[in-house]
């Protein structure tokens, strides 16, 4: 069981979306794959049709719910767990608690592990609830949205990265970044791609995703893009970065 989460402090660079698609992706080649929402927006909840949020992460965390009340199916092999804006105050409560780094990691620790990949959704701050995804996962995904600013913050994330490595002894390593809305009809996501492989000492996935209407669109109708719209360019993009992901770690890192 591969934990991954997808982190970037920046909001909106596209964590969600490729949450979302990827696992999506990656239950469609048959894993079976669950993904933890741990943003209080929820909207990797709402982006795969969940309408009751509650109990969710935080509920479970709190003890209010067991897991088997809070893993939804959302469709063949897909699981999830939505998040409420409840977890919003989780931060607070947890400040207290022992061992208050590692409360998502033990819970994952008592759910089914038959999953093959879980995926966590992570809200754009590099507070405790992203502290908790770190420190649960063995992988960190980062999206890195093709603009001028994209850089800015990344050093920040890798310095929190290394803190999570050399306080929690976890095992988290960084799988890569992917690009996210690219735009090839304009030089400054280039530039940003160029600087990205300058600066950035890790993986850079090949694939790029380029900025696609029909990835905004699919969370309105609660769907994936393969449900929405299967032949669309993100649609294809998300395909490929999913057999550049299952190629890094299921071929070449076996
Ligand atoms: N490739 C894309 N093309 C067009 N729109 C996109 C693409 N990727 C994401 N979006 C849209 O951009 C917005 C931000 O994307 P997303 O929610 O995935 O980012 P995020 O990093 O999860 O944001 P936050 O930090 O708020 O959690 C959303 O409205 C989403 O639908
Ligand atoms: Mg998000």
């Amino acid at each position: 069981m591969k934990i991954i989460s997808a982190v970037n402090q920046k909001g909106g660079t596209g964590k969600t979306t490729t949450v979302i698609n990827l696992a999506a992706y990656l239950s469609l080649i048959g894993r079976k794959v669950l993904i933890i929402d741990f943003d209080p927006q929820a909207n990797a909840s709402s982006g795969l049709g969940i309408r009751d949020l509650k109990p969710g992460i935080y509920e479970a965390l709190s003890g209010k719910s067991s897991y088997k009340d809070v893993i939804r199916k959302v469709k063949e092999n897909l699981f999830i767990i939505p998040s409420n804006s409840d977890l919003a105050g989780a931060g607070i409560e947890m400040v207290n608690l022992e061992q208050r780094e590692k409360i998502l990691k033990n819970f994952i620790l008592n759910i089914p592990q038959d999953f093959d990949f879980v995926f966590i959704d992570t809200p754009p701050s590099l507070g405790l609830l992203t502290i908790n995804s770190l420190v649960a996962s063995s992988l960190v995904l980062i999206p890195v949205q093709a603009e001028y600013y994209a850089l800015e913050g990344l050093s920040g994330l890798l310095n929190t990265i290394k803190l999570v490595q050399n306080n929690f002894s976890s095992d988290i390593s960084i799988l890569g970044a992917v690009l996210t809305m690219y735009d090839e009809r304009s030089r400054l996501p280039q530039e940003v791609l160029e600087n990205l492989h300058k600066n950035f000492p890790y993986r850079i996935f090949k694939t790029v995703i380029p900025r696609n209407i029909r990835l905004a669109e699919a969370p309105s109708f609660g769907l994936c893009i393969f449900d929405y719209n299967s032949f669309c360019r993100g649609a294809k993009a998300y395909r490929r970065l999913g057999e550049e992901f299952i190629f890094y770690l299921e071929v070449e890192n076996k």
